[in-house]
């Protein structure tokens, strides 16, 4: 039989070993699953079956009328295949950004195994997910190939900048995580959001999406433990630092996973009102930043990123919401 601890001390020894091999079952159960449930893109999804070409005049591809871009007049005004041109281009971008965004985090996990000491639990799950990323890589380059269109990825400064974040785990393994939910959340959130929308998808695009959101999932529920079990016990100045650095992060973030693609503006001559109109001065658009980052603002909140200070600086970056309001 246990002996009931003698002393705080000793409880506290207790709740944090406790803590510890919750958290270290947690990783070991993502872990098997990786194993258990995977996919391959060059077998798992049929490429050249004539149901999965992509024609780039599909309706399909069309943007709903409920989207902000896809109920303007202007929009409305277009021919038909302009329409679904436009809606194919912003849904390969969103893969090309999304494929340059987990090509950064891949070297970024590498880095943070790289210097793991023998033993750690976390060293088996980030290469799961590590090789995972790799699939998706190459599912959505496919994709982006497939459609022809000259899509291109990230704006060239913005990417110069983002060369560093493979970095981030050199300087701080918990802000590194909080990078990895902030382009994974907002993803998630508009993947999920479009395959709840009661709409005929094509069958490419619903595939990549139902595999890519079954493998975030743990990814997402990786970075999350990894910060439960580890801000907390931090230094509280690293912490307070943390907290500071988070919101900027994730409010940068949102918007590079979210913004109207200058590409696509350019080339299909959107009228700059338009553009400002649906993006800029909507509020419904800056409810949307708020809202994709909705559960790791929880999250920051939940493990003691959140304070007087801080919260100014979410409010500043436009993603604060109260508790439980989204
Ligand atoms: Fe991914
Ligand atoms: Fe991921």
């Amino acid at each position: 039989m246990t002996q009931a601890p003698s002393s705080t001390a000793a409880r506290e020894r207790d709740e944090q070993v406790a803590n510890r091999k919750a958290y270290e079952a947690v990783i070991e159960r993502l872990s098997k699953a990786s194993v258990d449930k995977h996919w391959e893109p060059y077998r798992d999804i049929p490429w050249d079956d004539p149901e999965f070409l992509v024609d780039p005049a599909d309706p399909r591809w069309e943007l709903p009328t409920v989207d902000k871009l896809g109920g303007h007049p202007w929009y409305r005004g277009l021919p038909p295949e302009t329409r679904a041109a436009i809606g194919l281009w912003r849904v390969a971008t969103a893969m090309k950004i999304g494929l340059q965004f987990e090509n950064l985090l891949k070297r970024g996990l590498l880095n943070y195994a790289y210097r793991l000491p023998n033993g750690a639990p976390e060293f088996r799950y980030v290469y799961h997910e590590t090789i995972e990323e790799g699939h998706h890589g190459m599912m959505f380059q496919e994709f982006v190939n497939r459609t022809k269109l000259p899509v291109r990825g990230m704006p060239g400064p913005l990417s110069a900048i983002a060369q560093a974040a493979p970095l981030i785990p050199l300087i701080s393994t918990e802000l590194f995580f909080v990078f990895v939910l902030g382009g994974e959340d907002p993803i998630d959130h508009v993947q999920r959001k479009v395959l709840k929308d009661d709409r005929a998808h094509h069958p490419l695009e619903e595939t990549i999406m139902r595999i890519h959101i079954a493998e975030e999932a743990r990814h997402i529920s990786f970075a999350r433990h990894y910060l439960r079990n580890r801000v907390p016990r931090m230094p509280a100045h690293r912490r307070l630092l943390l907290g500071i650095a988070s919101p900027i992060i994730l409010g940068v973030m949102a918007r590079i996973m979210l913004a109207p693609p200058g590409a696509l503006i350019r080339h299909f001559k959107i009228p700059l009102s338009v553009v400002s109109e649906i993006y800029l001065r909507n509020p419904a658009a800056r409810q949307e930043i708020r809202d994709s980052i909705g559960k790791t603002r929880e999250l920051c909140a939940e493990i003691g990123l959140v304070n007087p200070l801080t919260r100014r600086i979410w409010r500043l970056m436009g993603i604060w919401a109260e508790p439980g309001r989204a």
